[in-house]
């Protein structure tokens, strides 16, 4: 059964959610205050570079299944009523709710009795709970129905995800299961409070596979092991399973250093330290420092080098940069001293770093040091052999993401520095 649906937020999640449940069928309207957005939206124009999102979109809107409007414009709402803001990080690492408290305000007051407000927005664990007996005053349901997508493969990932949580009361529940009807996924329905835990839980979970492995390739450096080697023979245990077991310069992006943030305030706001999500954050921020710290070792000052940075974005297929391990990397390379040039394959800029080549070569060119920090398929693909000879200098290549082939980069003349990727060790390294 068709349902309306009416969600608040044309960002990341809120444009997924809107285009995906309307793809399936349902009536969405998506709600934003920018009418520049909106605008542009209308014509199937995806404001960031999603890949698949704007074939979604514009399926949806030809469907007429599809609108956007402005929040302003807004007469009625009903039905359903999915709050999709960003709560992102405060000073203090705590989410900022200003966003969200506004849609519940909006909603308090206009929608009707009977709709059921879901929340897709990340809040922290118990925030549901105060909220749905505000809102159920006003006679509104409540269920809590955390995302799971992932940038760059969001759309794949709405339509063939693992599970779909919904926290609620059983109507509620019932309620919100009916927009997922089409789909395979199983669904777990729990109470609220769970519901918010297990977002969190997820993602700290995920971030500590990362940090874990990472620690690991440390040692390996340390002994004499691949970690490429390692972490396939411990992920092909299935109780460990293969996945986020990539090892290099560390997570970024909106989600994973936001959210366990969040989580360790929560802990420490109930008098809790949780030791082992403050280790992982830990980590994460020291795998950042590799390339400077091995740069570094290898020229002494960074005076008068010049660094090629390879991959600006937190990760591939995205042009989002937030908490991308490369603004950390060019502010440090350049406080040393280093003349640092910047590329990535599809245009953004990084706060702090203005000179950014057009092309990798003319990044790399005359270079005597690169830092690849994210494993753009352009950039893995490219002619690594020409790209080395065209550097001067002791041609080191960091490569933050273990992904290129340390035998070409050697033969080609260059220093490879890896992630637990010693020298003459592990299937990568061996010769011929
Ligand atoms: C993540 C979660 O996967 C998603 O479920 C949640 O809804 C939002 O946060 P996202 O941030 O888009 O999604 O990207 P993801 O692919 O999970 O990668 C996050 C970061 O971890 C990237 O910087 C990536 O480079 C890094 N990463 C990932 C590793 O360093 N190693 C890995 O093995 C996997």
């Amino acid at each position: 059964m068709a349902e309306r649906v009416f969600v608040f937020g044309a960002g990341y999640v809120g444009l997924v959610t809107g285009a995906c449940l309307a793809t399936s069928g349902h009536t969405v309207t998506v709600l934003d205050v920018d009418e520049r957005k909106l605008e542009s939206l209308r014509k199937g124009e995806c404001p960031f570079f999603e890949p698949g999102l704007s074939e979604v979109i514009t399926k949806a809107l030809a469907a007429g299944t599809l609108s956007f409007s402005l929040l302003g414009d807004i007469e009625a709402v009903e039905n359903i009523a999915v709050i999709a803001v960003g709560t992102p990080s405060t000073a203090t690492g705590s989410a900022d709710m200003t966003y969200v408290r506004a849609v519940a305000d909006f909603l308090e007051e206009k929608a009707a009795p009977g709709t059921v407000v879901v929340m897709k927005s990340t809040v922290p664990p118990g925030t549901g709970a105060k909220l749905s007996a505000r809102l159920a005053a006003a006679g509104l349901g409540y269920a809590s129905n955390p995302e799971f997508l992932r940038e760059g493969s969001a759309v794949t990932d709405w339509f063939e995800t693992d599970r779909v949580v919904i926290g609620g009361d059983d109507a509620s529940v019932a309620k919100i299961s009916r927009l997922y009807a089409d789909m395979d996924s199983p669904i777990l329905a729990c109470d609220v409070t769970s519901a918010e835990m297990i977002k969190y839980a997820s993602n700290a979970f995920l971030a500590t596979k990362i940090s874990f492995i990472n620690e690991i390739a440390v040692l390996c450096d340390f002994v004499g092991a691949s970690v490429d080697d390692v972490s396939k023979g411990i992920g092909m245990d299935t109780r460990i399973g293969a996945s986020f077991l990539k090892p290099g310069i560390g997570y970024g992006g909106s989600c994973f250093p936001k959210d366990t943030r969040a989580l360790d305030f929560l802990a420490t706001l109930n008098g809790y330290d949780f030791h082992l999500l403050r280790s992982v954050i830990d980590v994460n921020s020291r795998q950042r420092l590799l390339p400077v710290r091995a740069l570094k070792a290898r020229f002494g000052s960074l005076e008068g080098h010049r660094v090629a940075l390879l991959g600006l974005t937190f990760k591939p297929e995205t042009d989002d940069t937030r908490e991308a391990p490369a603004i950390e990397i060019a502010e440090l390379l350049q406080a040393e001293g280093a003349e640092v040039v910047g590329f990535n394959p599809i245009p953004v800029t990084i706060p702090g770093l203005d000179t950014i080549a057009t092309t990798i070569e003319e990044a790399v060119s005359g270079a005597d040091a690169i830092v690849l920090s994210t494993e753009w398929a352009q950039i893995v693909e490219s002619n690594w052999p020409a790209l080395v000879a065209s550097m001067t200098g002791e041609r080191i290549v960091f490569d933050g993401r273990n992904a290129l082939d340390p035998k070409v980069i050697r033969a080609a003349g260059g220093s490879y520095i890896g992630v637990g990727r010693p020298e003459g060790v592990g299937a990568n390294n061996h010769a011929g």
